[in-house]
């Protein structure tokens, strides 16, 4: 995925167009560049590298009140400067940045080459505005242009485009996001809200299929072929300073930090321990009374906490499954009226988690999101919506967003599991208090915690691996992809029970092994951690002061003691920091790691 950033208003645009590609690099961040109306033209700064490569690189600098920008995570073509966007015709008379893939650029390339149009990169988005210019020559004004062009494209886009000497821009929306800011006479187009959030917190999502025109006297809303749609005004409830990193060295860090405000945010209302009560506004009981399966579809980290989700089902006894969204086209269960969906997804907007939803929605299931941005295309094309409010997560490496989702999922997996069994919801006796307990106690660990010691200890190892069993494995799966994903160094997680199976092969006095205890059968769990220690392996137990674990192991990541559903979320804030500290002394990038980007809009 990229980020896009367009901008219409009085005064130089070059500052915010700079700030919302910094704002945005976390959608992707091999290339950069933008493109301001000068007056005379249209001037077009882009480069490979980061936005501040960007930024030292110009010069002179750019003049103009209308311009756009990108950040570039390569699909087509690698990150080279000619690649970078934004992308031009040959005589710079449209700019135009672009998100998403055009299914048809081949053969729209091959036609407008064999008229004389000059190609100069390897990417997909270059047709476009080849396309615009061929529709200018023909004599069309720019607005009928661009629609013509739109309407040309096969695929995924958001596209923002502009052409010399107006002040004006246009942009469509087909599967990628794309959202209008407005503040009292400037106007936004971009990606993604923390584009501009210093500047406006009233936006407006656009949905498939519109396309907007921009100038100073305001925003016009249309479909392709120019009726005039409307489009509700939000406000945004995150402010630039939740987007920020405020003191800390990493966004990742930072969002490690906020998971006791982000869980109290996720919970509250929604759990009242006094009178026992789980309270979704939006799923009073009953509401799943008709579902007889549930199928969670998520990738990545998500899908750990789908698995979790789908594990609580389980043992609450629902029939549940949680499926990889980008295998679900080839491996889906059967489906029918009564099976429930569930995407979850931090972004709601994974092009593999969509694929899934839509498959399952045209299948006859009933879908429901659970997400954390609001407007996401996910959220908007589910039947229902639960949104985890952990705020913004701009590190790469999800982790406040893994805890809401989970947290968020064992609240519904209860009202689910309640409806279907037809009476009150099992005994919420110990789980509700330990969760209004969760961010004091992930506050304790944060403040006590040995993780950086322990990273430190370990720092030279051939590989980590990482055990859990019951709601532990979900964890071990996790705690090893934050690992690799930020440290690039071998991490693998597996079901406690497992390793006796194969992975023991692999273990040395080289292999760390970090051991979760949940408080299901963890006498197995310390059975197979102590497997792996014979064999030289050292064993870091994840578990409560005072566990047998502690005893036996290495090494001991202490977790304060509560309710087993939620053990290993706690847990899991350990393997951050762990993850999060192996990565600094390694000196890696962690917001940004290489060859990743934080929402993947491509399959
Ligand atoms: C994990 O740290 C990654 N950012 C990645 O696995 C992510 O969880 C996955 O791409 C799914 O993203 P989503 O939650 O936005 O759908």
């Amino acid at each position: 995925m990229c980020g896009i950033i367009g901008r219409v208003g009085d005064g130089n645009a070059l500052e915010p167009l700079l700030t919302g590609l910094e704002n945005l690099e976390y959608r992707g961040y091999d290339s950069a560049g933008v493109a301001v109306q000068n007056g005379s033209g249209i001037d077009v700064q882009k480069r490979s590298g980061k936005v501040e490569e960007l930024k030292d690189s110009i010069g002179e600098p750019l003049h103009g009140e209308v311009g756009i920008g990108h950040t570039r995570w390569s699909t087509h073509g690698p990150p080279t400067d000619a690649n970078a966007h934004p992308h031009t015709d040959e005589s710079e008379d449209v700019a135009v940045v672009h998100n998403g893939i055009i299914e048809n650029y081949a053969e729209l390339r091959e036609r407008l080459a064999a008229t004389g149009y000059e190609f100069t990169s390897d990417t997909d988005t270059e047709v476009i505005p080849h396309l615009v210019q061929y529709h200018l020559d023909a004599g069309c004004d720019s607005e009928t242009a661009f629609r013509r062009a739109i309407d040309e494209l096969e695929g995924s886009y958001a596209v923002t485009a502009m052409v010399s000497g107006e002040h004006v821009l246009y942009a469509a929306r087909q599967g990628s996001p794309l959202v209008v800011g407005m503040e009292d006479g400037e106007y936004f187009l971009a990606s993604d809200v923390p584009a501009f959030l210093e500047y406006t917190d009233s936006v407006v999502y656009l949905e498939d299929g519109d396309v907007v025109v921009v100038d100073e006297d305001g925003v016009e809303f249309t479909d392709l072929e120019g009726n005039p749609i409307t489009r509700p005004s939000e406000t945004v409830e995150w402010d630039p300073e939740q987007a920020g990193k405020g003191e800390y060295d990493h966004f990742m860090l930072k969002e490690i930090n906020e998971q006791p405000t982000s869980l109290a945010q996720a919970i509250e209302g929604r759990v009242d321990s006094t009178t026992e009560r789980i309270a979704l506004s939006d799923f009073e009981p009953g509401t799943f009374e008709n579902v007889d399966s549930v199928q969670f579809v998520a990738c990545g980290t998500s899908y750990h906490a789908a698995l979790y989700g789908s594990l609580t089902l389980n043992q609450a006894g629902v029939q549940s499954t949680a499926l990889l969204a980008n295998e679900y086209s080839v491996s889906a269960p059967p489906i029918d009226d009564d099976t429930l969906v569930i995407a979850v997804t931090q972004s709601g907007e994974t092009a593999d988690t969509l694929n899934a939803l839509r498959r399952a929605d045209a299948e006859g299931a009933r879908t429901l999101t659970v997400t954390n941005v609001v407007g996401s295309t996910a959220a908007r094309e589910a039947d229902d919506t639960l949104f985890i409010r952990a705020g913004p997560e701009i590190g790469v490496a999800a982790t406040k967003t893994f805890s809401s989702q989970a947290v968020m999922l064992a609240l519904l997996g209860q009202r689910i599991a309640g409806d279907l069994r037809n009476g009150p919801p099992a005994d919420l006796e110990s789980l509700l208090p330990a969760l209004e307990s969760m961010p004091t106690d992930i506050d304790a660990l944060l403040d006590e915690s040995d993780a950086e010691t322990i990273a430190e200890r370990y720092r030279d190892s051939q590989s980590y691996f990482f055990i859990g069993r019951g709601l532990g494995f979900p964890v071990a799966l996790e705690g090893a992809l934050k690992f690799k994903e930020i440290t690039y160094e071998h991490a693998e997680g597996f079901a406690s029970g497992e390793l006796k199976h194969g992975p023991l092969a692999l273990v040395t006095p080289e292999t760390p092994v970090f051991a979760i205890f949940t408080g299901q059968e963890d006498e197995k769990t310390l059975k197979n951690a102590e497997e792996a220690q014979t064999r030289g392996a050292p064993v870091i137990a994840v578990c409560p002061d005072g566990h047998p674990a502690v005893e036996t192991a290495d090494e001991h990541l202490a977790i304060p003691d509560t309710d087993p559903e939620l053990a290993g979320l706690l847990a899991n804030v350990q393997l951050q920091l762990v993850s999060y500290y192996a990565a600094d002394l390694l000196g890696r990038p962690i917001d940004k790691p290489r060859n990743l980007a934080k929402s993947v809009t491509v399959e």
